[in-house]
């Protein structure tokens, strides 16, 4: 009898740390997920879409500022989701490793926040 409550008591107690641990860890990633354009999205377009769109070197569509990346972003969004094979999958024919997920999250978690400078 004395064994089982003791069991019992331990798996209380497991339970309890596990759930210590899963707290804090998901108010971690919600801080680090707080976006800013200068330090989180700024240099995912620098190494993904230049030279192309940053003049005077490229003479695509210019998204080499806030304004522009903010006026642009649902398009931006939507192109680096696409198929790599789409025509109009960004960055444009491969000639930059796509964007991971996580890249991608970042770009949709700025978009959420309101697109913080
Ligand atoms: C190698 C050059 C190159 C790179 C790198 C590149 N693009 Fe492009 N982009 C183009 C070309 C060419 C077009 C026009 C063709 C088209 O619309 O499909 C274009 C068009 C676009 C458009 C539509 C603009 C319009 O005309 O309204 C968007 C948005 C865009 N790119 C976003 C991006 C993003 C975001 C990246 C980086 C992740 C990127 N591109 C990387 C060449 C590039």
């Amino acid at each position: 009898m004395k064994k089982a409550l003791t069991i019992l008591v331990c798996i209380g107690c497991i339970v309890i740390l596990q759930n210590c641990g899963s707290s804090k860890k998901a108010s971690k990633t919600a801080t680090a997920m707080a976006v800013s354009f200068d330090k989180d999205v700024m240099p995912i377009m620098q190494s993904r879409c230049t030279p192309c769109h940053f003049p005077p070197d490229g003479r695509k569509k210019a998204l080499n500022t806030y304004d522009a990346v903010k006026a642009n972003i649902a398009d931006i969004i939507a192109r680096v989701k696409l198929p790599q094979t789409d025509n109009g999958f960004m960055p444009w024919k491969n000639k930059k490793p796509a964007l991971s997920d996580s890249l991608i999250n970042v770009l949709v978690e700025w978009q959420k926040q309101n697109m913080p400078q």
